[in-house]
C-alpha cells in the first residue's frame, strides 16, 4: 500500500487529523518534524535559530529520500514546506488540507495555546509574512496534491474519515 502523505500550511491542522485517522483506522503515522527534532536531538525552533532554514530544508530532502526508499503502508504528516521537496509525488498520496489563510490564522488564535502554536513556528513570527508565504505557496500545494480537503468549518473527526474514503477509491 502506498503511504499517505498529509502537506498544508502551518496550523491547517495536520497533526490533529493524522491523530484523529490513526484512531478510526489501523495506519501507522510519522510526522516529519518529530523525525527532524529526533535526528538533531532538538526543537525546530532551536535548528532554525542556530543554523538557519536552509540547513532544515536539507534535513527536510534527507528524510523525504529516506521515506520513499524505506517507508511504505504509512501515515505521514509534513510540516508546511515540506511539499517542496523534489521527491514528494514518489513518497505516496498527497492529501492537502487547506483553508483561507485568516480561517487557519483565527484557528490558531482560537487554541489555549495559542502562543505555544505561534512561537515554535519561526516562519509564523509576523502575521504579513505568514499571509504572503500561504499565498505564494498555495498554487504548488494545489499542483502537486491529489486530493483536495477544504478544511474550513469542518470537525477534525468528519476531515478524518472524508481523507480514508477517498484514499480507498
Ligand atoms: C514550516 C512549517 C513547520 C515546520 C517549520 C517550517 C514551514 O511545520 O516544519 O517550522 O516552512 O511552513 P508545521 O506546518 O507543522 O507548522
Amino acid at each position: 500500500m502506498k503511504n499517505i502523505v498529509l502537506i498544508g500550511f502551518m496550523g491547517v491542522g495536520k497533526g490533529s487529523v493524522a491523530r484523529a485517522m490513526v484512531k478510526r483506522s489501523r495506519l501507522i503515522s510519522m510526522d516529519t518534524d518529530d523525525i527532524i527534532e529526533s535526528m538533531e536531538n532538538r526543537s525546530i525552533k532551536e535548528i532554525f535559530a542556530t543554523e538557519g532554514e536552509e540547513y532544515f530544508r536539507s534535513l527536510e530532502r534527507r528524510v523525504a529520500r529516506w521515506l520513499q526508499k524505506s517507508v511504505e503502508g504509512t501515515l505521514i504528516s509534513t510540516g508546511g514546506g515540506f511539499h517542496k521537496v523534489p521527491n514528494i509525488k514518489k513518497i505516496g498520496t498527497i492529501v492537502l488540507l487547506n483553508a483561507p489563510f485568516e480561517v487557519i490564522y483565527n484557528r490558531i488564535l482560537a487554541h489555549p495555546d495559542a502562543k505555544k502554536k505561534l512561537r515554535k513556528r519561526p516562519l509564523f513570527q509576523e502575521i504579513e509574512k505568514a499571509r504572503a508565504l500561504y499565498e505564494e505557496r498555495l498554487p504548488r500545494y494545489l499542483k502537486i496534491a491529489d486530493i483536495v480537503i477544504d478544511v474550513s468549518d469542518k470537525e477534525i473527526d468528519s476531515i478524518a474519515k472524508e481523507i480514508i474514503k477517498k484514499v480507498k477509491k
